[in-house]
């Protein structure tokens, strides 16, 4: 396997990494204990051609591939997970789908405007009682002549309180399981359509994470997107699209660690010599800097097999999963190598720390991806 960069992706980092470190880094401690999303560089992004990286420029995107948009995420991680993972949901789980399910109808009204970064998108599954079981969904559609009345809550949406567009799923009938489901584009000002609670987040405070309500919402049948019995499968193939996105989340949060870590050890001085010269403080820099490697070798074959066309199930589940571990694993060496200063917010890493936690929780805990490849394995 080939993993040496294009041009354009060696461009692209550099873009992406200037942004990230002037613009992203200033105010990145401080949106965070304040819990305030970052909508000036949400703008920015979307100006830059971050947010639809990969949609066919016709649709207003960037139409570069996957590894590309894997070093986007990582950069804008490094310095601030959460507009790591703002990206990745708008990317990934909203343009990827619509491009990939949606009518040319569909395409232009929502995707263009959500790809170009003139508006921002949710992807909206997990609800109170469904997390990890995914086609066991409570919020329900019922058709009504030419429309769907939604009725039910959904829970954890990232960018829910900011966005414009929504991606919801829900059943038509409970009795048959995931193939009940149904994937339905909702605009933020239909009526019966309420954002909920904001939820206070141990880590990627300054992203948005809210609840959603459907009271008697009534959305055109037209917002169907893909077959109408196809619902869970779209759920589940923008989701394996989507992993390799939180993988280079967790990616982008390893290499912050790891770097400020050594910059650290080189600058602090303890028993007449840098830390860097203690052989225990390699040996967990050395540790950090094997891990970073194998997940973003694991991410990129996600990202080559997803690009050849081929399925990406088993990569993006092992990509993440790995990436995730090892997101936890860096900052957590990162906060031991800087002692007392890494527990306190002076330093980036107690945020990175905070911050690595959530990528074994959202997109599919480490469990489900462990259970998706396991089924993988024995199937073949
Ligand atoms: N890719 C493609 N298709 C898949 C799939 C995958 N990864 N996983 C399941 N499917 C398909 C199956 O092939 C099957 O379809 P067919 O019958 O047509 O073959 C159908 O979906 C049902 O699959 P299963 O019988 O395997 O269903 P299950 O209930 O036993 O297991 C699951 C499904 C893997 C546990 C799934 O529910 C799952 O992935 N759960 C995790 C949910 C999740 O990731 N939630 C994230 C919420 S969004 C989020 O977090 C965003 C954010 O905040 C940033």
């Amino acid at each position: 396997m080939d993993f040496q960069y294009s041009e354009e992706q060696q461009l692209l980092r550099q873009t992406v990494r200037d942004f990230a470190e002037k613009e992203l880094a200033k105010d990145a401690r401080e949106r965070d204990a304040a819990e305030k999303f970052p909508t000036q560089h949400v703008k920015k992004m979307g100006e830059l051609g971050f947010m639809g990286l990969q949609i066919a420029p016709e649709w207003g995107g960037g139409g570069m591939d996957t590894v590309a948009y894997s070093i986007l995420i990582e950069e804008l991680s490094r310095v601030d997970a959460t507009a790591g993972v703002i990206a990745s949901v708008n990317n990934s789980l909203v343009c990827y789908g619509l491009e990939k399910y949606g009518t040319d109808a569909q395409k232009a009204k929502f995707l263009r405007p959500l790809a170009n970064g003139k508006k921002l998108g949710a992807f909206c599954l997990s609800e109170p009682a469904t997390g990890s079981d995914a086609s066991a969904l409570q919020t329900t559609c019922r058709k009504d002549g030419d429309d769907w009345i939604v009725d039910g809550s959904k829970n954890f949406i990232t960018n829910g309180t900011q966005s414009q567009v929504y991606i919801v799923f829900a059943t038509e009938d409970k009795s048959s399981g995931y193939a009940g489901v149904r994937c339905i584009i909702v605009e933020r000002d239909t009526p019966g359509f309420k954002i909920g609670r904001k939820e206070k987040k141990l880590g990627i405070r300054s992203s948005d994470t809210c609840s959603l309500m459907f009271e008697n919402c009534r959305v055109p049948q037209s917002n169907t997107l893909g077959p109408a019995e196809k619902g869970f499968p779209i759920a589940m193939n923008v989701l394996n699209k989507g992993r390799i996105g939180i993988a280079s989340q967790a990616l982008g949060i390893a290499v912050g660690a790891f770097d400020a870590a050594v910059s650290y050890a080189k600058e602090r001085v303890q028993f007449g010599k840098p830390i860097a010269a203690q052989q225990a403080i390699q040996f967990m820099l050395a540790e950090m800097d094997v891990r970073i490697h194998a997940a973003r070798y694991l991410i990129y074959d996600a990202a080559n097999t997803k690009d050849r066309g081929g399925d990406f199930t088993m990569q993006s589940a092992r990509a993440k999963l790995f990436a995730a571990e090892t997101a936890m694993f860096c900052a957590d060496k990162a906060v031991q190598i800087h002692g007392g200063y890494g527990y306190i917010k002076d330093y980036p890493v107690e945020r990175f720390l905070r911050d690595a936690k959530i990528t074994e929780i959202y997109e599919g805990t480490s469990e489900i991806q462990k259970l998706v490849i396991g089924r993988g394995v024995l199937k073949k």
